[in-house]
């Protein structure tokens, strides 16, 4: 039987909590993060194209039902000293996050009041931006300087007065690498904190890390991932290293159980498997090589890679090259802001994934 009363389709009112919002958060963009479409050739958010260790794997299935019924340990004391173990630290120098991410946020939330400054090399990873407009806090971009075939950090960046000088590297767009060196006289320099994000310092070769020089640079912060060279960015797993009095205070800020029990198994069997990781590294490394042979067909250019992608120069087509592998369901990124517009970032897949994005490529005439 029918009322008459029949439901009306929700019609969404403006909530009235709206205006108690906060005026900056409802004047900024959020953060974009690259597009997570499964079924396609995906180079567009630079994870590793193979799945992580066995070993890994094994510990997924053994996570046991009682992992789930309890909390998390919250300091993710297996996984500080397995990382304390892999990269030569103290495990009271480490500390654990929900991906670098939460590392980042961390970070920020313990040092930046509104007001304070942080600057950055740019352009870089655009998180670090986001992060700082939620504390309220100033971002300062100074350019890097294209120089050859890579990009040399701004002498200007120590003279910033910022709390906190960040620096990726090796750097997300552009996947080059700024000598430890100069990395290390850029901490002397400041009277603020440096965090050098190495996210992808893997693909850069022996030296690469600042991680060895720790114990010199009080004001260092150095940031890890699971995500790309452990092939772990579903499970979100970072690495934060820092001076223990640094790291003792950065856990009053970090959420209780910011790393849940599976993840935390996950990242011990990865530190574990030394050589699976080792191997993954080369394989990356190795396909790069190949990538960027083939790539010199198309006459594109691209700054020296420390990285799993590549940061192709591709002129004013780029957005049109981007969409049309799109549709031929390979995805790379592409951004539609200055100076990344004529760009395009491709990561290091797996050799077939890489030969057709060559043979799209060539069909395109890019
Ligand atoms: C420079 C840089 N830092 C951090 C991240 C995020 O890492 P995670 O997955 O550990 O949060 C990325 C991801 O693309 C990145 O490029």
């Amino acid at each position: 039987m029918t009322t008459g009363n029949a439901q009306q389709p929700h019609q969404p009112v403006p909530s009235a909590g709206l205006r108690h919002l906060r005026p900056d958060v409802k004047a900024m963009t959020g953060y974009t993060p690259g597009e997570q479409v499964r079924d396609c050739v995906k180079l567009n958010t630079n994870e590793c194209p193979w799945p992580p260790s066995p070993n890994v794997l094994a510990a997924l299935r053994a996570a046991a039902a009682e992992s789930l019924r309890l909390y998390p340990e919250p300091r993710s004391r297996a996984v500080c000293q397995a990382a304390a173990a892999a990269y030569g630290v103290s495990a009271d120098q480490v500390l654990i996050g929900n991906g670098s991410d939460d590392c980042l946020t961390i970070v920020y939330r313990a040092f930046l009041r509104p007001g304070d400054r942080i600057a950055c090399p740019w352009p870089t990873y655009g998180l670090y931006d986001t992060l700082a407009t939620l504390q309220g806090a100033e971002v300062v971009h100074v350019d890097y300087v294209p120089q050859g075939t890579t990009w040399k950090l701004p002498a200007t960046l120590a003279k910033q007065a910022a709390k906190l000088v960040i620096v990726a590297n090796p750097n997300n767009p552009s996947a080059t690498l700024v000598p430890v060196a100069e990395l290390r006289q850029l901490a002397s320099e400041l009277d603020g904190v440096l965090v050098v994000d190495e996210a992808y310092v893997e693909f850069a070769g022996d030296g690469a890390s600042l991680l060895p020089h720790l114990d010199r640079h009080p004001n260092l912060i150095v940031l890890r991932t699971f995500s790309k060279s452990y092939s772990l960015a579903g499970a979100r797993l970072g690495m934060l290293f820092a001076h223990p009095e640094i790291v003792a205070q950065l856990m009053k800020v970090k959420d209780s159980y910011n790393v849940n029990s599976i993840s935390q198994a996950l990242g011990v069997a990865a530190l574990n498997d030394k050589g699976y990781h080792r191997d993954l590294v080369r394989r990356t490394i190795s396909e790069r090589a190949r990538l960027e042979a083939a790539l010199t067909a198309f006459g594109w250019t691209w700054p020296d890679s420390a990285a799993n992608f590549l940061l192709c120069e591709v002129g004013p087509r780029a957005e049109q090259i981007y969409l049309a592998l799109k549709s031929a369901g390979i995805l790379v990124r592409w951004w539609a802001t200055e100076p990344l517009r004529t760009k395009l970032r491709i990561t290091v897949g797996r050799p077939e994934w890489n030969d057709r994005l060559l043979s799209a490529l060539r069909e395109l005439h890019a």
